[in-house]
């Protein structure tokens, strides 16, 4: 169970959290995986029912045939160490995301970057990861050390492409009812 005393230093860690797209060619050793791993399987869920499964890959075979069932899978191709995020019959969406986020921040924590990706042909990723037919897969998460040159290049790129930063909150926050300002 966590301490609950004050950490600013994990406060600035989550709110500085940004995703990682290119990563140096470094694998990631097994107690690290191990350890992401750990924080993906510690998250909580809907009457805790943990309705997700972890698929590792490692391989660069079998992250390329992955990448084919998505349209902007460029980070998995890319990166050292994959993990497709399995929802089980029973699981919904926001129990997948806050698995995938625990294991994205606890990655930070260990100096590992990371970018979630849609599996936009889950039916392929299904297929290709002998998924059965009960089970959702439509979101896997990239995890590497990160390539700040060729990151700081890409995002030159992608700046045209997707908002950059994040709304002010007088844009997202309403008070009382939807709608409502102070
Ligand atoms: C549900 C979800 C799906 C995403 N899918 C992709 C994807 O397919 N390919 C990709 O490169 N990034 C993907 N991203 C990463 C987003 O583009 C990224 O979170 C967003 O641009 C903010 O990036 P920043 O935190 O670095 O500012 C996805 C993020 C989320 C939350």
């Amino acid at each position: 169970m966590q301490s609950f005393k004050p950490s600013p230093g994990i406060y600035e860690h989550i709110i500085g959290l940004r995703v990682v797209r290119t990563y140096r060619q470094e694998p990631i050793d097994a107690a690290q995986i191990e350890r992401i791993l750990e924080a993906g399987r510690w998250t909580g869920s809907s009457k805790n029912i943990q309705p997700w499964a972890f698929i590792v890959l490692t391989d660069p075979g079998e992250r390329q045939r992955l990448a084919e069932c998505g349209s902007f899978t460029g980070p998995l191709i890319g990166a050292p160490l994959v993990v497709a995020i399995v929802r089980l019959p029973e699981g919904g969406d926001f129990d997948i995301g806050r698995a995938a986020q625990n294991m994205m921040e606890a990655a930070a924590a260990l100096g590992i970057g990371s970018c979630p990706v849609t599996l936009h042909r889950e039916p392929c990723a299904k297929e290709r990861l002998n998924v059965p037919d009960d089970h959702g897969c439509r979101f896997a998460v990239a995890f590497g050390y990160p390539d700040l040159e060729g990151e700081g290049e890409l995002r030159k790129g992608i700046r045209s492409t997707l908002p950059q930063g994040r709304k002010p909150l007088t844009d997202l926050v309403h008070y009382g009812h939807f709608g409502a300002q102070r």
